[in-house]
């Protein structure tokens, strides 16, 4: 991976609204188009009404008119590595391959690099 898609994980993470977890998370994807789409997690009062930064990263993604994660970048200010929670992993396969590059980064770069298929094995499939 190039260094610039853990920078705009990184710079992502500065937008994050979470006053009440105080948890800033950072994600960036780089799509089919070569473009990269940023999302922070945007918290709410009504606590369950916040969501995390892949959907903000894949909600840019997919208004940008791309459709296809190539790979993606996650941080948290506070945690070394920082997996992404289960909703996210069903909502980032959605637009993955078994074989994307997941990479978990801290404030200085990745710290480790998982498939898809390792992040989220045995994900629900149909022939729809
Ligand atoms: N969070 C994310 O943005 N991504 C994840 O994969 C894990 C959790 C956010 C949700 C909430 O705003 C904060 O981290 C604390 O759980």
């Amino acid at each position: 991976m190039s260094h610039d898609l853990f920078e705009a994980a990184r710079d992502a993470m500065a937008f994050a609204h979470a006053p009440y977890s105080k948890f800033p998370v950072g994600a960036a994807i780089r799509a089919e188009d070569g473009k990269v789409y940023t999302g922070a997690n945007i918290e709410n009062l009504s606590f369950p009404q916040g969501w995390c930064a892949e959907p903000t990263a894949i909600s840019a993604m997919i208004m940008g008119g791309a459709k296809k994660i190539v790979e993606i970048a996650v941080i948290a200010e506070k945690l070394a590595l920082c997996p992404p929670c289960g909703g996210c992993r069903q909502k980032i396969s959605e637009f993955a391959s078994k074989g994307t590059k997941i990479y978990l980064c801290d404030e200085t770069g990745v710290k480790k690099t998982m498939t898809m298929d390792e992040l989220l094995p045995f994900s629900f499939e149909t022939e729809l």
